[in-house]
C-alpha cells in the first residue's frame, strides 16, 4: 500500500460529537528499530513482541465546532489531571497526521489517558501511548466513512500511530508484529506494522516478559537524539544489514521453535543496539551496574539450570527477561530470589505476549 492510499477521499457522513476508548499496548522488540529517515521512515525492519499488561487507556472525547479554527485545539488529562507539558508532543502528532484526518481542526478534543504502569517507571509511553491516540481517531474517522473496511482501519491506524513514534506502529496487533520492508516478509511496509505473517512454534505462545526496573529515571538519551546517533554512525550500514538478516534468521527460529538459536539473536540485538550507543559520537552508556549484574545472572543460571531464560533491552537501562511460560514455576522464583535486588525498590512488571489494542 502506497502514502497515496491513506489520503482520505471525501467523507459521506459528518458527526458533531461522541467518545471512543482504546486500550492499547506496549511492545517488545526482539530485532530492534535504531535509525530513522524523514517522517518516520525506519532504516532497517524491526520485529516485536506485543505486550499485555503494559498499555495506555485513551478516552477521545470530541465536539465539531462551528467553524474550523486555524490551529489545533485539545486538553490533555493524564491520569485525571491536566498536563500541559504533555501537549506540544501530541500538537506535533497532530501537524504530522493532519495531512491524513483533514478534520482534525474542526472539533475540539478532550484526550484523558493513563497508564497500565507508573510514568516514571522507566517504561516508554510513546508506543502504547501513541497508538491508543491514533486508533481513537481512527474511528472518529470511521463514523465519517463507515464504509471503511476493518483491514483498513487498523493499517492506517498503525501508519498513523508510527508518524507519532515508530515503535507505535508495532503496538496495534498482536502477537508478534514486523514494521519495516524486508525483502523475504511479503507484505512488510516501511509505513506501517503488520502482523507477523508466517507459521510461529507454540513455545512462542504466551511468552514471558518480566520487566525488571532498574532505573527509573528519565530517559538519558530521548528516542529523536538516540536515532540520530546513527547518521553518519562509523557501523551503520553494516549494523541496517545485519538487522535485514536477522529478520529472515529469526523467521525459521520462530517457526521451528529452537529456544537456543532464539536467545543467541535477542541477546546480540540488544547488545548491539547498545553496541551502537557506546559508538556513537557522542556516545552513551546507559546500561547501569545492575543491568550487567542481571544479564550475569541470567547468563549464569541458564547454565546451571538449563532453562531458556534470557534477556532484552530498550535504550535504558531497564531489563526484559524473556521466558517461555512452561518455564515459569523455575525462572519467576530465580527472578525474586536473585534480580529483584538490583531492582529499584524490587520493582518489576510481570507481563507476557499479548493480543493487542481492544476498543472499550
Ligand atoms: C530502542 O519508537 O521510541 O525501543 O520513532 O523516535 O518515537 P521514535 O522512537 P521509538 O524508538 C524505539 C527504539 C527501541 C527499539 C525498538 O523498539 O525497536
Amino acid at each position: 500500500m502506497e502514502i497515496a492510499a491513506f489520503l482520505p477521499k471525501t467523507y459521506t457522513h459528518t458527526k458533531e460529537q461522541g467518545s471512543v476508548t482504546w486500550k492499547s499496548p506496549s511492545n517488545i522488540a526482539l530485532i530492534k528499530y535504531w535509525g530513522k529517515k524523514d517522517s518516520q521512515i525506519p532504516q532497517n525492519p524491526s520485529i516485536s513482541f506485543t505486550l499485555d499488561a503494559c498499555a495506555t487507556t485513551t478516552k477521545l472525547s470530541y465536539t465539531k465546532k462551528p467553524i474550523k479554527s486555524n490551529d489545533f485545539s485539545f486538553d490533555l488529562i493524564f491520569e485525571g489531571k491536566q498536563k500541559d507539558d504533555f501537549k506540544p508532543k501530541v500538537h506535533t502528532f497532530f501537524q504530522r497526521i493532519e495531512l491524513y484526518l483533514p478534520f482534525l481542526k474542526e472539533y475540539h478534543f478532550t484526550i484523558e489517558t493513563s497508564n497500565s504502569f507508573p510514568h516514571s517507571s522507566g517504561i516508554a509511553s510513546s508506543a502504547s501511548g501513541m497508538s491508543a491516540l491514533a486508533l481513537c481517531l481512527m474511528s472518529l474517522e470511521k463514523e465519517l466513512n463507515p464504509t471503511m473496511t476493518a483491514e483498513f482501519f487498523k493499517q492506517k491506524a498503525s501508519f498513523l500511530s508510527r508518524l507519532g513514534s515508530g515503535s507505535a506502529s508495532r503496538s496495534i496487533e498482536g502477537d508478534i508484529v514486523v514494521w519495516g520492508t524486508h525483502k523475504y516478509t511479503e507484505g512488510s511496509s516501511d509505513l506501517y506494522g503488520i502482523k507477523y505473517p508466517y507459521k510461529v512454534h507454540d513455545v512462542f505462545k504466551n511468552y514471558y516478559d518480566t520487566i525488571l526496573l532498574v532505573d527509573k529515571g528519565e530517559k538519558q538519551v530521548s528516542s529523536t537524539v538516540g536515532h540520530n546517533l546513527m547518521h553518519n554512525h562509523p557501523f551503520a550500514k553494516q549494523r541496517f544489514d545485519q538487522a535485514h538478516e536477522n529478520l529472515t534468521k529469526i523467521q525459521s527460529i520462530l517457526a521451528e521453535g529452537n529456544l537456543d538459536k532464539f536467545i543467541s539473536l535477542v541477546e546480540s540485538e540488544a547488545l548491539t543496539l547498545h553496541a551502537m550507543m557506546m559508538t556513537s559520537t557522542p556516545y552513551f552508556i546507559l546500561m547501569k551496574p545492575n543491568t550487567l549484574e542481571i544479564i550475569n545472572r541470567i547468563w549464569k543460571f541458564r547454565q546451571e539450570s538449563g532453562t531458556h531464560v534470557c534477556f532484552t533491552l530498550d535504550a535504558g537501562a531497564n531489563v526484559h527477561v524473556l521466558y517461555p511460560e512452561y518455564e515459569k514455576d523455575t525462572v519467576y522464583p530465580f527472578i525474586q530470589k536473585e534480580l529483584l535486588n538490583f531492582c529499584q525498590k524490587g520493582h518489576h512488571i510481570c507481563d507476557r505476549v499479548g493480543f493487542g489494542a481492544k476498543k472499550a
